[in-house]
């Protein structure tokens, strides 16, 4: 490939790319990421405000992106989406699987309700949305590329989120397993396996009642990350949407089964 067309190749004009959890966080970024290189995006999201106001931001700038509601749990919701977002814009590109909740809790108490929960939107729903684009992808002469968000919680064990790392853990194993499936239909499938980063997920914790953030709090729970982190620094939303920005892209184009790890080298596998 030539120099020029190498640096084309990290675009994605001409895509239709749907995000799931795109209202908030790594979502988002990575939607304006998609969008802002060139994609057609579908922010999907179950709190649909949000969706709407990220596809607004996108529009605002002059891409092109619709918001959607979505249960990512629900298979029918999921499959009807991209039955309609293929059927109205000539098909699905990119698929990027990044809703996800965390339940935590000292395991030993932890019940089962809370387990079923995180397994339906972090376990099943990447499951569904995998299964949903998949099938598009597969009939498409270009293929596609579908993105599924693990985390560092399925590379380095940390105690009280067992569930949310055996989530992880088993879409690291469900990307390598359907890669291998449906990559001779030119259908690549990989995941992102973020470090912390301070998004609606973690940052919860310090917000007090009143909503303004607990700075001294997030402070003391971050500095100690930041001391065991190889670049000593938390990530930034942007730096997980770069790398499902290449993943997304035809650079990446011989990338098959693989989980990018941007991290800050806190885990190295
Ligand atoms: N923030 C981190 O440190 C971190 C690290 C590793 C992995 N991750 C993963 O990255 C992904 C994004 O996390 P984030 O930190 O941006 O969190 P976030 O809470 O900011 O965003 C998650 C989004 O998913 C949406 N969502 C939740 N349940 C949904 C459902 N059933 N259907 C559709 N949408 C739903 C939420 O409304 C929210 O907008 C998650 O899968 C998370 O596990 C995050």
């Amino acid at each position: 490939m030539e120099a020029t067309t190498l640096i084309e190749s990290f675009r994605v004009d001409g895509k239709v790319a749907v995000v799931t959890g795109a209202g908030s966080g790594i979502g988002r970024a990575s939607a304006l990421a998609l969008a802002g290189a060139g994609a057609a995006v579908v922010c999907a999201d179950i709190d649909g405000a949000s969706a709407t106001a990220a596809a607004q931001e996108i529009a605002a700038a002059g891409g092109v992106a619709e918001g959607v509601t979505l249960d990512v749990s629900n298979r029918g919701e999921v499959d009807a989406l991209a039955q309609r977002v293929a059927a109205e814009r000539g098909g699905i590109h990119v698929w990027c699987n990044i809703a996800g909740i965390m339940v935590e809790g000292p395991f030993l108490d932890a019940p089962e309700e809370d387990l079923d929960r995180i397994i339906s939107v972090n376990l099943k729903g990447v499951f569904f949305g995998c299964q949903a684009a998949g099938r598009i992808m597969v009939t498409q002469p270009e293929g596609g590329s579908i993105i599924n968000a693990s985390s560092a919680a399925a590379d380095a064990p940390s105690p009280n989120i067992v569930s949310y790392a055996i989530c992880k853990a088993g879409v690291v194993q469900m990307t390598k397993s359907l890669a291998v499936e449906i990559g001779k239909k030119k259908v690549r499938v990989n995941a992102v396996a973020p470090g912390f980063v301070l998004t609606g997920m973690t940052g919860r914790y310090f917000v007090r009642p009143d909503g303004t953030v607990d700075e001294e709090m997030q402070e003391a729970v971050i500095a100690p990350m930041r001391k065991f982190t190889p670049l000593r620094s938390i990530g930034e939303p942007e730096d997980i949407a770069a790398a499902f920005l290449y993943l997304a892209s035809d650079a990446s184009r011989f990338m098959t089964g693989q989980v990018l790890r941007p991290n800050g080298g806190v885990a190295m596998v």
